[in-house]
């Protein structure tokens, strides 16, 4: 199964990923967590792993991805490219441009490194190739952990995924966007389902109100202080949540299926 983590800036994406990853990797499965938020470095920090050399330099890199789009134009195929010449399996990632340990293994799409370099889109095209091109196994999982907000909506990341995840973090911004991702993945016949992150009493009976529909709740997620005090200081999320377990729990038997 692929799982697309998504939702507002600081909803707690990276972190549910990075939570979710450990402990679907505790329980057996085969882990690769995909870092396609190019503007973000502390996904690797929670998962106490290195950050990977940018997979985009497997294909020539930042500039050779972007000929290969502009060419693209030409020949009509667009934004929607395919770069990939065949399926590939896990074994087929080259290591060189991962980072492994404990059953979990880190993929980072490419960052920006330098002013002027370009935009992401690049970075969204390999992320959709990425997963509409790769073949799991049951026991094996990805959890892409995306950047803020739902631009890659518009690049058709969402379109190689299974099941999309919107964390909510308690703000009125934060829950209006999850009914738009919700709309979104509806659009292209993609489940979505709601993590609610960061919850504590009053907060939960809002956001439970505001969603409206408990059958599409994956997850609630209290505000921990363990969790904000690793985050804050750049450590590995060392910390096993009940309230996480469930939420694999809920993935593994299969309720997110439609
Ligand atoms: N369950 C939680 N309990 C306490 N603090 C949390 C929790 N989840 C996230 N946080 C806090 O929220 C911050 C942002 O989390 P995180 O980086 O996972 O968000 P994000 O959505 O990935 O952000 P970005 O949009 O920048 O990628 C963390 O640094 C941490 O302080
Ligand atoms: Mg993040």
């Amino acid at each position: 199964m692929k799982i697309m983590v998504c939702g507002k800036g600081g909803s707690g994406k990276s972190t549910i990923a990075a939570l979710l990853a450990k402990s679907m990797a505790n329980s057996g499965y085969k882990v690769l967590v995909i870092d396609s938020d190019e503007s973000n470095y502390g996904l690797h920090r929670q998962l106490g792993l290195k950050l990977p050399e940018d997979f985009m330099n497997y294909f020539g890199g930042k500039k050779a991805m972007i000929e290969r789009m502009l060419a693209s134009f030409k020949t009509g195929e667009g934004a929607a490219v395919n770069i990939f010449d065949k399926k590939w399996t896990f074994a087929d990632i080259p290591k060189e441009y991962t980072s492994e340990k404990n059953g979990l293994t880190l993929l980072a799409i490419g960052k920006i490194h330098e002013c002027r370099e370009g935009c992401a889109c690049p970075m969204g095209i390999l992320s959709r190739g990425m997963l509409e091109n790769l073949v799991l196994t049951e026991k094996e999982l990805v959890i892409v952990d995306t950047d803020a907000g739902i631009e890659h909506f518009g690049r058709g990341v969402e379109q190689g995924c299974d099941i999309i995840l919107a964390v909510i973090d308690p703000s009125f911004e934060s829950l209006m966007l999850s009914n738009k991702i919700y709309l979104l993945g509806d659009s292209i016949n993609k489940p979505v389902y709601f993590v609610l992150n960061k919850v504590d009493d009053e907060s939960k009976q809002v956001m439970l109100a505001a969603v409206d529909n408990e059958n599409k709740i994956a997850g609630i997620i209290p505000a921990n202080n363990d969790v904000f005090r690793a985050c804050l200081a750049g450590k590995e999320l060392d910390l096993q949540l009940a309230e996480i377990d469930e939420l694999a729990m809920f993935i593994r038997e299969g309720k997110t299926e439609k």
